[in-house]
């Protein structure tokens, strides 16, 4: 009741339960013991708070593993993880399957029909602490898995390449999970054992998600994401869910939290195809789980749940409600402090972020709209980071961000994309070190620029095909001709290093990372090397093809010239800022039927003044904000629903 109370104080009106309480639901094989949760739905109901209610499935009861503990995961060195955390299992164990299917029947039975129920939250944050178990179940699956893709033997070793190195496999028997070796294991052997581990966790869900459609129809389905989390090809589960969320951690003590956030956002909003998205999960305030885990200074928290609004998301959650006493998370904030809330900053603050977001009605039925879109690929980012690369240094990470960050600083909204996804809606498409491309990718890329549209590719793309075999013939072979170009050979930088370069207009910049010695086929040079071996050789290109331009960098532009490189790139595609606002000041739209609600998100910790080109109504305050200078507090906050 004292909850209930505290949460109408917060605008609390959506929450998440039962996710990790398997064991108090389901204490022995065969006891079950839903009375507590029936209490606490039931309360939740009478308050008129809904539910988000979880599987449970997150952390199997140490019954389960102590009777079974073949179930329990396995890393690649043969370490086995116990239970007495969470998350202990290996996701292809029949016996974890079947444990958890018995359990979601149950809940759905006993909760289908409760009208507190407003969605199902499957598992919990997939793969966080075990994304790939190494176990021989796993192995088993993983031969099966790999003969669903093959079909022959003879094709596995054509794909794996298993001549080099003595590698081939004369019986399915012999083939592994990629276990601890001498040195590096067979790359795709590597590869396709990330692509076969994102899918045994897929399978999990789907086994959760098939029980909920059948007994459970009409209630929305979804998991909790982590951003950008390398070892699940979000592509594939977002095309599952019926509503895409989130979890958000940002580190406070980095300065390029509020970027990285945002990217977040708009991959939350592509993975979705554009619906809205929810915050599911952010702190009020510390986490636990840093070395060092600073405080988020006042305003922090609504400005960062600010930001999830402005780039999609149509729900704003937190962990946890209360903060717990015992068990590992204790020191970690919570909407409900230990201490008392008369004295909480972060309690005042979800209290007034809870007001304000009821006013913002009129964020309904809006969304982002973009013109530039990024690729970005798991199986890509995956096959990029395998080991024995021209350079370790080359993460796919860093390679988007460098172009992210010019873009975000402009105030343009990014969408993210697959090679092979439509993109005929965007007039710019980015692609960051698109390392592997399959042939369906390239042709789409194709269409894309001989359309009328402009690319922007960056060094070490298209140089594999879904085998992480090389495409042969120089270097991008599959957009040699979309590029004009070849690259004879890779000249990666060293950590530090820099290189010179000097653009057309004789302004010089510097590149890090990565050089390439290009030839030109056709391409115009924009840019030049300007120290080192290439000194004087092309490091930024140009090329018409069709009735669009494919520009092309050999180099990481650092900072300044970066954001120059996209200028070029966005003028040529007629892609404007969103807005003109102060350094650190954030700017998005959501645009919706006659509607256009501006978001300016001050990341600073002084008030600034925002120049205003439209005037309007903050919905935040309900004041009326006019054409000239807005001042925006240290991290304060607008949401300006533009015209009268
Ligand atoms: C994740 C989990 C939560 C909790 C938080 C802590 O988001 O889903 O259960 O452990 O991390 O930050």
């Amino acid at each position: 009741m004292e909850d209930v109370r505290l949460m109408h104080e917060a605008g609390v009106n959506l929450v998440s339960l039962a996710i990790f309480s398997w064991s108090r639901i389901q204490p022995t094989e065969d006891v079950w013991d839903f009375d507590w949760l029936d209490r606490v739905i039931g309360i939740l109901h009478d308050g008129g708070v809904s539910v988000n209610l979880a599987t449970a499935t997150a952390s199997p009861p140490p019954w389960l593993a102590h009777a079974n503990p073949e179930m329990l995961p396995v890393l690649a060195d043969g370490t086995r993880l116990w239970h007495g955390a969470r998350q202990h299992y290996c996701p292809s164990s029949p016996v974890y399957r079947s444990a958890a299917r018995r359990l979601v029947e149950a809940m759905a039975e006993r909760y289908a029909k409760h009208p507190a129920l407003a969605m199902w939250h499957v598992g919990n944050e997939f793969g966080c602490h075990v994304p790939a178990c190494y176990c021989d179940i796993s192995a088993q699956a993983f031969r099966e898995w790999l003969q669903r893709r093959y079909g022959s033997l003879e094709e596995l070793n054509r794909a794996w390449g298993t001549d080099f190195w003595s590698q081939r496999y004369s019986s399915w028997e012999e083939i592994i999970p990629p276990r601890r070796t001498p040195t590096w294991p067979n790359p795709t052997q590597q590869l396709d054992f990330m692509r076969f581990s994102s899918d045994a966790l897929l399978d999990c869900y789907e086994i959760e998600r098939e029980v909920l459609q059948r007994l459970s129809p009409g209630v929305p389905i979804t998991t909790n994401f982590m951003s950008f989390f390398k070892p699940l090809d979000y592509w594939k589960w977002a095309e599952r869910e019926d509503v895409v969320s989130n979890d958000s951690y940002p580190d406070p003590s980095d300065p390029a939290s509020a970027m990285k956030a945002a990217m977040a956002g708009d991959l939350m909003r592509s993975l979705g195809r554009g619906r809205p998205w929810i915050l599911m999960e952010q702190s009020t305030n510390r986490v636990n789980w840093r070395e060092i885990n600073q405080v988020k200074p006042p305003g922090l928290m609504r400005l960062w749940s600010y930001q999830a609004v402005a780039r999609g998301a149509d729900g704003v959650m937190f962990f946890q409600w209360r903060q717990s006493r015992a068990g590992a998370e204790k020191f970690h904030s919570a909407m409900v402090p230990h201490g008392p809330m008369s004295s909480s900053p972060g309690w005042r603050e979800v209290v007034q972020l809870g007001a304000e977001l009821r006013r913002l009605d009129g964020v309904g039925n809006t969304q982002c709209h973009a013109e530039v879109a990024i690729l970005f690929d798991w199986e890509s980012w995956w096959a990029l980071e395998l080991p024995s690369k021209p350079s370790s240094a080359l993460r796919q990470m860093e390679q988007i961000e460098s172009v992210y960050r010019s873009l975000y600083e402009a105030n343009i909204t990014v969408d993210f994309a697959r090679p092979r996804d439509d993109l005929s809606a965007y007039s710019l498409v980015v692609a960051p070190a698109l390392y592997m491309v399959t042939d369906e990718g390239v042709a789409n890329i194709e269409r894309f620029v001989g359309a009328g549209g402009v690319l922007l590719m960056t060094f070490f793309s298209g140089i594999v095909d879904e085998s992480e075999h090389i495409r042969l013939g120089g270097y991008p072979k599959p957009f040699q001709e979309l590029l004009g170009l070849n690259v004879v050979d890779f000249h990666p930088l060293g950590i530090g290093q820099h290189v010179g370069l000097r653009f057309a207009d004789g302004t010089a910049a510097r590149g890090t990372t990565w050089s390439e010695h290009i030839e030109l086929g056709g391409a115009e040079s924009l840019a030049t090397f300007a120290s080192g071996d290439l000194a004087g050789r092309p490091a930024m290109t140009s090329n018409g093809f069709g009735s669009g331009t494919a520009y092309y960098l050999g180099t990481r532009p650092d900072g300044a010239a970066m954001a120059r490189v996209l200028e070029i790139v966005c003028s040529r595609a007629d892609v404007a800022s969103g807005a003109e606002t102060p350094h650190g000041v954030e700017a998005v739209r959501r645009v919706g039927k006659g509607k256009s609600i501006l978001f300016l998100l001050n990341h600073r910790d002084v008030a600034v003044e925002v120049p205003i080109g439209e005037a309007g109504t903050n919905l935040i305050d309900g004041t009326e904000v006019h054409r000239g200078l807005l001042r925006l507090e240290a991290r304060g906050v607008a949401a300006i629903h533009e015209g009268w």
